[in-house]
């Protein structure tokens, strides 16, 4: 049987755990290996997984039972919800009790649990600066992840918080590129004002959170945040106009525009980016870029991200 140390990765055919189980399947010399969690072992993404020599199990975050069953065994896991599944910052909350305590019943040594700040601590809910949603929340997308760090902490699970920022993939499969307008001109919108938006290609998440792993129980107990590069609309809109060689303007929508731009989760993302905006100090602060290069000497730029993923971005 192989001493290698088994890193159980839900979210494993997604952004984040794909990212992971490749950083850690390819390093096989690195003295771990993933065991990766999938609602479905044959689909696509699985087996492409199974392929790079990953084991490959079957686990659902609403089904306690199924985490303690692919928990089993493992040294790590790395825990990620999926909030764009079902929009409810509640079931959130419950599938971090699921995997919380799934890790502690399976004697797992170091979760990566993968959050976001509950930014309540900065905006209550009676501060008028940005709707309260859902009744209780001001982002639930961030306030669920933020609000549930304390029950690995409760359970005892030794566990590295660690916050991760704005996907660049986001342009790609969000529709947040830039569009063309009838004048011909390529606008990149984003309510952001003059902030900085810190932002990673999704596939170094995996990275960072691999590095954590390797340096074994230095960051049990805290909270670290990773980023890329932080940026303005206008650098971010500079960076597409040079990746396209033609000129890509940035328009700073309001917060409170885009929030009423009426698609699913338009005034959570509204009072999302208006954090970002107001609070950079918080969550610029929390993203020390020469921390992140210190875990991946090889973080991506965004110029690096658009050199391999321009073409890649809708255009509309
Ligand atoms: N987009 C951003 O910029 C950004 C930035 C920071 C944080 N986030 C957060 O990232 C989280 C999503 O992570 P991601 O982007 O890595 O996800 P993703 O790429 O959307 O992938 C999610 C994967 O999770 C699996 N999954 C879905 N429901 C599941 C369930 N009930 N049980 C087990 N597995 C399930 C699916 O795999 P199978 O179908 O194979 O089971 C899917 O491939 C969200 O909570 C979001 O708030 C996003």
């Amino acid at each position: 049987m192989s001493d290698k140390k088994i890193i159980a990765v839900v979210g494993a055919t997604g952004a984040q755990g794909g990212g992971l189980v490749r950083a850690i399947m390819s390093d096989p010399d690195g003295g771990f290996t993933a065991r990766a969690l999938t609602r479905n072992i044959d689909s696509p993404k699985a087996q492409e997984l199974a392929a790079l020599g990953a084991e490959v199990v079957a686990a659902d975050v609403d089904d306690v039972e199924s985490l303690e069953r692919a928990f089993d065994g493992a040294y790590g896991a790395y825990c990620v919800t999926f909030f764009w599944e079902h929009f409810s910052p509640e079931k959130e909350g419950q599938h971090v009790r699921n995997m919380a305590a799934a890790a502690k019943s399976a004697g797992v040594q170091h979760v990566i649990w993968s959050t976001l700040e509950d930014t309540r601590q900065w905006v209550p809910l009676e501060d008028d600066r940005m709707p309260t949603l859902m009744d209780s929340y001001k982002v639930p997308h961030f306030d669920a992840k933020g609000e549930s760090d304390r029950i690995f902490a409760e359970l005892g699970v030794p566990t590295t918080n660690l916050l991760t920022s704005f996907y660049w993939d986001n342009l790609i499969h969000f529709q947040m590129g830039p569009q063309e307008g009838e004048d011909g001109v390529l606008t990149f919108t984003l309510p952001m004002g003059d902030g900085k938006l810190p932002g990673i290609a999704a596939e170094d998440i995996g990275r960072s959170a691999y590095a954590i792993f390797k340096r074994g129980n230095e960051f049990i107990g805290r909270t670290v945040g990773i980023a890329g590069e932080h940026l303005t609309g206008a650098e971010m809109a500079e960076a597409l106009s040079r990746a396209y060689n033609r000129e890509v303007r940035y328009f700073a929508i309001e917060p409170d525009v885009y929030r009423g731009l009426g698609f699913p989760g338009a005034e959570d993302l509204g009072n999302m980016f208006q954090f970002k905006r107001d609070f950079q100090d918080v969550f610029c602060g929390n993203r020390d870029l020469e921390f992140t290069r210190s875990l991946v000497p090889t973080m991506r730029t965004f110029d690096s991200w658009l050199a391999d993923n321009a073409e890649r971005i809708p255009r509309g």
